[in-house]
């Protein structure tokens, strides 16, 4: 029988667990069967243990991506063949398990150059940091970012983004020990959140940044908005700041929620400044053929060397407790990897 890694219930680590499952079943027409070889965590995963995604609640399998060699294709599939080997979107979940089926939309075909484990840890990491940085950040030549937790999975990318346009100042908030590895990736500036991200970005560029990629809410939002130059933006895509360890904080979501202030927008109109937010699984939904574009334009970029993920660590699915805290214990530089 074939396994999965599933969040049993709202809680701990200890709901993390893997269990055996039925075969995934046989592709329909437009569909095609993966068997899986390598499952990329995000710290949206933390949200769904702990009962904060708006889209799954557990019981459910785990994972948003994985890449695999296709077993099976259904009928009208043509763009896919048995063998090849794909990168896998999964808008609801279960990627992280030995086999999956899906639309054959949500496959990508890779080169067999790819790892397993690049291949699995592009899709979620890259398209959100693409579209934020470029598409609703509207980032220029010469201009500059701040991009909050610069050695995550999203950090990592939209760093590499940002950094082909010419002249970009980067500047990245990060645990200090991770500030020699954002260096080499890119950062120009690294922030430990020790010290007043808000300062340190002012006393090197008076006039602020044209671009904030916000993964943190709460106070943090207003901070970022007092931070933009004129024209600026600010791109919301995460709640970090609603996760504090292992278990759900009632307290701190509310708190989170309680400091995310509205905007005005006289506000807006007063200060010259954008605020936007982005979310993958809602644009794939809305406008897959966007979605698709970008993903082969991404893939083309790491093939052709000009962007690179970084693999934090890999490991097995018995091990996704201990792959679960390295996100949660803020340990990870870049992507977390499990394979069955
Ligand atoms: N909207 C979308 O469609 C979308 C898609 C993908 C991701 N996201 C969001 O983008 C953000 C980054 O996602 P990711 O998957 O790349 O995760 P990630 O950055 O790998 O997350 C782990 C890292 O976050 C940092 N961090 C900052 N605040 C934290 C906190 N309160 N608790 C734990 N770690 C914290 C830690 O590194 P440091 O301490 O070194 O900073 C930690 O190592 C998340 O908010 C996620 O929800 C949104």
């Amino acid at each position: 029988m074939p396994k999965r890694v599933v969040v049993k219930a709202v809680g701990g680590y200890e709901q993390l667990q893997v269990e055996e499952c039925p075969p995934a079943p046989p592709p329909s027409a437009g569909q095609v069967l993966v068997g899986v070889k390598a499952c990329g965590l995000n710290f949206y995963d933390v949200y769904v243990r702990q009962g904060l995604s708006p889209y799954v609640q557990p019981p459910c399998t785990l994972g948003l991506e994985c890449a695999g060699v296709v077993k099976a294709v259904g009928k009208n599939v043509q763009s896919i063949q048995v063998g090849d080997h794909v990168a896998v979107h999964c808008n609801a979940g279960g990627a992280c398990a030995e086999e999956v089926t899906v639309d054959a939309a949500s496959a990508l075909v890779l080169p067999q150059i790819i790892s397993w484990e690049k291949g699995a840890a592009f899709t979620v990491n890259y398209l959100t940091a693409y579209f934020s940085v470029m598409h609703l950040g509207g980032l220029k030549e010469g201009g500059a970012v701040l991009i909050h937790g610069a050695a995550g999975g999203v950090g990592w990318a939209a760093t590499q983004i940002a950094k082909r346009l010419p002249g970009v100042t980067v500047f990245g908030t990060a645990s200090l020990s991770k500030h020699s590895a954002i260096k080499v990736n890119g950062v120009d500036i690294p922030i430990d959140y020790q010290q007043n991200y808000e300062s340190e970005v002012l006393a090197v560029r008076p006039q602020g940044v044209s671009l904030v990629l916000d993964s943190l809410i709460g106070a943090d939002f207003t901070t970022s908005q007092r931070l933009l130059e004129p024209l600026g933006k600010v791109v919301m895509l995460g709640a970090r700041g609603m996760v504090g360890g292992e278990q759900r904080s009632l307290w701190r979501v509310l708190a989170s929620w309680w400091s995310t202030k509205n905007v005005s927008p006289f506000s807006l109109i007063m200060n010259n400044y954008g605020v936007a937010g982005f979310n993958l699984n809602e644009l794939k939904s809305k406008n897959p053929d966007i979605f698709i574009e970008v993903w082969k334009k991404i893939l083309g970029l790491i093939i052709s060397k000009e962007l690179d993920p970084h693999i934090d660590s890999v490991w097995k699915f018995e091990e996704i407790v201990d792959a679960s805290k390295r996100i949660t214990e803020r340990r990870n530089i870049g992507k977390v990897i499990i394979c069955p």
